[in-house]
Parts: structure tokens; sequence; C-alpha cells
């Protein structure tokens, strides 16, 4: 739980007026002054002169007077202001006390009341490889179920593989004429994508090629068996190796369920539709008018009757509302699909399928490493793996530089590799553009995840030094100025937690990680922990809060937090 000081100095204010405020009112009217001696929160009188049709100076004065002040340092009017000072030692004890109770579980609130949301991420395509794009996709998503886990929702992580479509004929023609086994098996998706790159260099003067992919996924669709045994082949060997890749960021999926999980779901979307009377023909093809929103008409059906991409997701989303009720609908997919998923609202919208108005896409922006951009087609493929491992042999030369007699060595550079990408990706509002410079993001210090991890490495090895040392007493008030700021972060932790989980955004999380890790390594700088006095307790007790928190909200960006680094 978190002290809301606002709450309480809101009281004080409500409880000396007759009613001429609301206490929402004052809440939204009290301001953080610019410097901790003008107070911790200060009131605006002017507010009020209207209504006392007095000067403000007077108000204020008249109004500190009546203020009951036992609970604070001390409280005063100061020109047209009433500036609250908050009793720190109180503070910093009721703060850290509910920390250290609550460990890992403070911050989480039930405001999701176990309510479904199924978010699809990741979603990369077989036989090609997982991009950049893919990796945004992998890490907000996880970073969003783990958000929602924190705020009392039930996140459920569906993977919506790219298996399914005219693609797979002609990899599969491809393969027949230019594969081979063993390539494949060696290095899969490498071989495929070679096969399917030489599929259309040759196509342009071959176009029967054309034909006869066409007719193959025409089989696949019915189910031919060898077509469908090379199909499953592709598809597994595919996984395989993005798994590899999963295990390393340390994400985990709750279902893979594919466009082709849908091939057979879709006729149920295309009957509503056809009952509501929303599809309508034009030039042969089938679509659903959007004009009402604005937007150009749906494509549903092509004029030879093959499906589409959103013909797939209408299935989804049908199937999704049906399994899980859910409280919302996510999609974590780049900024280039905007459009598409307004569409695909606005069609789901009319066929009024319940959960369509929660639809949320969330969108974000592109990624390029070292400036340079990641596609598939220009040839110029940055793969995922590749970055990752780079990351890893950083971390690896930071720490035989730093720490040489690290034990875990490598399960660390491990988790400080990934982290940093994780966090590098993170850090970001989701919605920007992004450039990677993979050695800024390995670095000890300035916005990293290293940084953060190793802020609280630097707080767990303190307690380590201390032992046996009691820091469950935070009995001793700890009203050290320079401790203020930490205390003030982490009491905003539980805040922080909601406003990310409404606006779907990790960053804010991120962003709030490097906060209190700035605010404790400025209080470590200052101040001696470990010296014996009374309030050493107290010291020790903010530095396991610190520990406590700095862990969790790496947990939620799907970060590690190793003990010592
Ligand atoms: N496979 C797609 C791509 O790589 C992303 C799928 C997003 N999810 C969805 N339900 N459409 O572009």
């Amino acid at each position: 739980m978190r002290m809301d000081y606002k709450a309480q100095v809101t009281n004080s204010i409500l409880s000396v007026l007759n009613g001429e405020l609301t206490s929402a009112d004052i809440y939204e009217k009290l301001e953080q002054p610019k410097t901790l001696a003008m107070g911790d929160l200060a009131f605006p009188a002017f507010v009020l002169a209207k209504v006392f049709h007095k000067a403000p100076n007077k108000i204020a004065a008249d109004l500190v007077e009546k203020i009951d002040q036992a609970s604070y340092e001390k409280v005063e009017a100061k020109g047209a202001y009433i500036n609250f000072f908050l009793d720190k030692g109180k503070v910093a004890s009721n703060v850290l006390t509910t920390i250290i109770e609550e460990g890992s579980t403070y911050g989480q609130n039930e405001n999701g009341k176990g309510g479904n949301v199924p978010i699809d991420m990741s979603s990369p395509n077989i036989a090609k490889p997982i991009s950049m794009g893919h990796l945004r996709s992998t890490v907000i998503g996880n970073s969003i179920a783990n958000i929602l886990r924190k705020n009392g929702y039930h996140p459920i992580k569906d993977n919506h593989l790219g298996d399914w479509g005219t693609q797979f004929g002609k990899l599969i023609v491809a393969y027949r004429k230019w594969g081979n086994e063993d390539d494949v098996k060696k290095d899969p998706i490498n071989n495929l994508v070679k096969y399917y790159v030489k599929f259309h260099q040759e196509d342009k003067a071959h176009p029967e090629l054309d034909d006869e992919a066409r007719e193959t996924f025409k089989k696949l669709e019915d189910g031919d068996k060898e077509e469908v045994e090379l199909w499953k082949w592709f598809r597994r060997v595919s996984l395989e190796s993005f798994n590899k890749i999963y295990d390393k960021l340390g994400v985990k999926f709750d279902t893979y369920n594919g466009e082709a999980f849908y091939n057979d779901k879709m006729d149920e979307g295309i009957n509503i539709l056809k009952d509501k009377g929303l599809l309508v023909e034009s030039q042969g093809a089938q679509v659903v008018n959007l004009d009402k929103y604005d937007l150009n008409p749906a494509l549903i059906l092509k004029s030879d009757g093959a499906t589409l991409y959103i013909t797939r997701d209408i299935a989804t989303a049908i199937y999704r509302d049906r399994t899980y009720q859910p409280a919302m609908n996510l999609y974590v997919v780049g900024s280039e699909q905007t459009y598409y998923f307004k569409q695909l609202k606005a069609v789901l919208l009319e066929m009024g399928l319940h959960s369509a108005a929660n639809l949320h896409h969330i969108p974000f922006g592109l990624i390029t490493v070292n400036g340079k951009k990641l596609s598939t087609r220009s040839g110029r493929i940055i793969l995922l793996d590749e970055v990752l491992n780079d990351a890893i042999e950083l971390a690896e030369q930071q720490i035989a530089e730093k720490n040489p007699d690290l034990e875990n060595k490598e399960e660390v550079a491990k988790q400080v590799g990934v982290g940093a990408i994780i966090f590098g990706d993170l850090k970001n509002e989701r919605t920007n553009n992004i450039d990677f410079v993979l050695e800024d993001q390995l670095k000890f210090e300035g916005e990293t995840g290293p940084y953060v991890q190793y802020s609280h490495a630097r707080a767990e090895s303190i307690l380590r030094k201390a032992g046996s040392l009691d820091f469950h007493t935070a009995d001793k008030a700890l009203d050290d100025p320079s401790a203020w700021e930490t205390i003030t972060a982490l009491n905003e932790f539980p805040g922080i937690v909601e406003s990310a989980c409404k606006d779907f955004e990790p960053s804010e999380i991120a962003k709030y990680s490097l906060r209190l890790a700035k605010a404790f390594n400025k209080y470590y700088a200052h101040s001696k922990v470990l010296v014996k006095d009374d309030k050493l307790g107290a010291r020790l007790g903010l530095v396991k809060a610190v520990s406590i928190v700095l862990k969790e909200a790496l947990n939620l960006l799907g970060v590690q937090a190793p003990d010592a680094m």
C-alpha cells in the first residue's frame, strides 16, 4: 500500500473549510514546490480568493491558524501559499516498514479483478528470421503482461505466429526445387529464407512458378498430406529456433495459436458478416464498408474466395472473445499496422463482438541498431540472436574488468547483456523510434539497464556486509534529508504501477527505476550506511527497501536482477 500524502494534506485543508472546495478540487490544486525549503506540498490559497473575498495572503494565514499541525513537521503560510512540511521521520518509517513487510508484493493492486487479458505479442513469421521489430513486440508484450498481473489482471500471452498464407505455397515449391533436407536441419531459418529469396528472383523470368505456388498452397489448404507434412516441418524447425531466442530473453507464452490455427474457423465470422448484411461486393471481392469510421473498406474475401490476414484476425477475435471473455484485448504490433487495426476494430464493432470496444492496438516505433535498419528484404539482416550474443559478450568484458572474481560470471553476463537490450528498448516511450547503440546500452553508468541492476547489486552487497544486523527495525526514524528523495521515490512505486498499466507503457516503470537508482546512489555517496549508531537499522531498512523495489521494477520489465555483478 502506498501512503498518499497528497490525500493527507487534502484532508487537512478540507477539514478547515466549510465545503467551499471538494476534496477532488483540493487534491488537484496541490503543487509540489520547487525546493524542499518550501515544503513537500503547497496549496495555492488564491483559488479561494473569490469565495472569501479576501487577499490570498490573508486566506493562507487564516487557514494555517486552524489546521491541525500535529502530524506535520510544520505548516506555514508563505505569501499566497500554504506550505506543508511532512514529518519526514514518520513518513520514512511508514514507507520502509510497508515495503519490507510486503516484499515483492509491494505495489500490487487488484484493479483488474482477475479479468482475462489476451495479449497478441511477438508473432513472428514462420521460415523468416525473427526481427528486431518482433523483439520489440516480445519484450513490450511481456512487460505489459507483468504489469497487468501486478494490477490484478490475468494476462494470456498469445504468440500469433504468421504460419499461414500464400507464401507457404512458394516456400514449398522453392524447397522442392532447390532445397536440401540436411541444410534445413542444420540451419533452418537461413536456408528457408534462401529458398524463398531465390523463388522471388526466379519467378520474374518464370511466371509459371507463381501458378505452381498457388496450386501448392491450395493443396495445403485442402489438407494434402505431403504439403501438410512439409509445412509442419518448416513450422517446427522455425519455432525451435525462435524458442532459443525466447529462452534467452526469458519470455514464455501461454499459447502459440498462429494464423493456421484459425484456418478452419473463418466461416463463423464470414457468416456473421453476411447475416448482418455487412459484406458487400466490390469488383468481385467481398468488403465491409467502413465509411462511418472514416476508414477505407476492409477487404475480407478476394474475388477467388481466398481469405486474408484480416479474415483470420476476425476468427481470432471471435475465438478469444468466446474462450476468455476478455476484460481487454491487446495487440502489441508495430505502428505500421495502425490503420489495419483501426479497420479490424471497426469490423468487429460492426459485428457486435462483445470485446471489440476493449480492443487496443498497442503500437511501437521502429528500431535500428547502430544506425542500421533491420529488414529481411534489403538483404541487410541483423538477426536478433546476433545482437543478443554481442550484448552478452560486451557484458562479459565489463565484468572481467570490474569484478573478475565474481562467482557465476557467465550467468550474470547473460542477465546483464540481455537485460541491457530489454531495458534499452523499454526505457523509451514505445511509439518512439529508437536507434540502438549497443555499447551505450551496456554501460554501467547512465540511463541503462546495467546501471539499475548495478544499483540493486550494490544494495544487496551492503546488506551482505551488514550480515545479521537487523534492518527490520525501522524503529528510529530516518529523517536524514539526503534520504528523502529515495523515500519519496519508494513511496511512488504503487502509483507508477497503476499508471503504467493504464497507459500500457513499460517506459514509465523503466524511467522510475532509473530515478530510484539515482536517488539511492546519491544517498549512498552522502551517507555512511554501516556506521553503528541509533539510525543504523533505519538506514539498512532503506537499503533493503530499495533492493526490493528495484528488483521488482526490473522484474516488471522482464529484466533479471543479479545479487552481485
Ligand atoms: N505476423 C505479423 C507480422 O509479423 C504480426 C501479427 C500480429 N497479430 C495479429 N493478430 N495480426 O507482421
